[in-house]
């Protein structure tokens, strides 16, 4: 127990900050990186990000803007350029009619949903969230002062999310609906009509959809779909978007949001208040990925289907462990309840644990998920690099 003294007194943080968790894919991440510190050589299933490149086009963009002196405070919701290239980018791909002034640019897609439920949510405000759901919206609807609505998804069926399982969980207070398709952790993808059926419900019941579409692109199913597209809908719709995933550059940090623009200029006036625009630099950037041509992301997606298809039958030939094959995304999510009871493993949170300390592979627990029976594994790596892990995954689990 620390004692406060004089010099060092008890340190009394907000009643917000304590309503929130650290997010769990960075505890592995950060854990991962201390075994690497002492020399371990750990294979790192863990981090969500592509293990590609930025692709040349857009890195040479940044480098022009550097030396083109491109380095000042630009708008707060980002260029008119950018704005444009977000809108058109999305018409392109979603038939979709938004305009410059429904579009926003913010420090990242986590930026972007941060921003838009706090400005849509308030205290008391129930958000419906299907489970699994990746680890950050629960605690950003705390922050905002809303209160989570966990919906159970099933295993066998996909973990499909439908409109009736929505109506069920709709209550006087329901604020907002959260979808994430593909989703992280599951990779699961749900239909068009599945998504255009819940819009229409929401916008009937006057309820906000954030529809968190950071992996529309890294969809394998032949049927990519973007709610923005049902544009009778749009004035309760906010889609979320991001080129972390699509391009690869997690680190660059630039997502965006289209949605009404009274909305839009609600987290653009929160945006000025704290990280204003998002790098001018990086701006430029997006818009030579968002304008440029579209090949190096259909590449990508190509070699994550051969990574899914690769990761998923190796997993499945490990006896005791079951694997929904994700429809989009680049994880793979099994299951691993079966070997609860053994070796003194009870949850997933055990078995990624043990994974880690005594066979050096770092995978995400579930439970950050909402789940305790899976772990995720992020396939943005190499086939060898999968055929490594895999092997002390199953060495680890046949042990047991
Ligand atoms: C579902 C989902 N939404 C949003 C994000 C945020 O991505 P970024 O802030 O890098 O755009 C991530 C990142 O892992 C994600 O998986």
């Amino acid at each position: 127990m620390t004692v406060a003294t004089e010099a060092t007194p008890a340190l009394k943080l907000t009643e917000r900050i304590n309503r929130i968790e650290p997010s769990a894919t960075m505890a592995v991440v950060a854990e991962a990186d201390k075994l690497r510190s002492q020399g371990i050589d750990v294979v790192d299933f863990g981090a969500g990000e592509p293990h590609f490149a930025t692709p040349q086009h857009i890195k040479d963009a940044a480098i022009a803007a550097i030396q083109g002196n491109f380095t000042k405070y630009t708008a707060v919701g980002g260029t008119p350029e950018l704005r444009d290239a977000i809108v058109h980018r999305h018409a392109v791909d979603f038939d979709s009619d938004y305009r410059r002034e429904d579009a926003i640019a913010s420090t990242g897609g986590k930026h972007v949903l941060f921003n838009a439920i706090q400005v849509l949510v308030d205290h008391g405000d129930e958000v419906i969230l299907p489970v699994p759901y990746w680890v950050s919206f629960k605690d950003i609807i705390r922050y905002a002062g809303g209160i989570p609505v966990y919906i159970e998804t099933d295993e066998s069926k996909g973990f499909a999310v439908t409109a009736d399982m929505i109506e069920r969980a709709i209550t006087p207070r329901t604020k907002m609906i959260i979808l994430n398709s593909p989703s992280n952790p599951s990779g699961a993808v749900m239909s068009p009509e599945d998504m255009t059926a819940i819009v229409k419900l929401a916008a009937q019941r006057g309820i906000w959809v954030v529809s968190d579409e950071c992996y529309v692109y890294l969809n394998y199913t032949g049927r990519r779909f973007s709610v923005g597209s049902v544009r009778e809908c749009r004035e309760r719709i906010v889609v979320v978007g991001s080129l972390s995933k699509t391009y690869a550059m997690t680190g660059w940090r630039l997502g965006y949001a289209l949605a009404p623009a009274a909305v839009v200029s609600a987290m653009q006036k929160l945006q000025s208040q704290s990280t204003s625009n998002p790098t001018s630099i990086v701006q430029k950037a997006a818009v030579a990925g968002l304008k440029g041509s579209q090949q190096c992301v259909e590449d990508m997606r190509t070699e994550y289907i051969r990574l899914r298809d690769h990761v998923v039958n190796g997993l499945r030939s490990i006896p005791g462990v079951t694997c929904n094959m994700p429809g989009g995304a680049f994880y793979a999510f099994p299951n691993v309840s079966s070997f609860f009871g053994r070796g003194g493993l009870k949850s997933a949170a055990d078995v990624a644990g043990r994974l880690l300390r005594e066979s050096h592979v770092a995978v995400v627990p579930g439970e950050g998920f909402g789940t305790r029976e899976h772990i995720r594994v992020s396939y943005a790596t190499s086939a060898a690099e999968l055929d490594r892990g895999l092997e002390r995954m199953r060495k680890f689990l046949g042990s047991l």
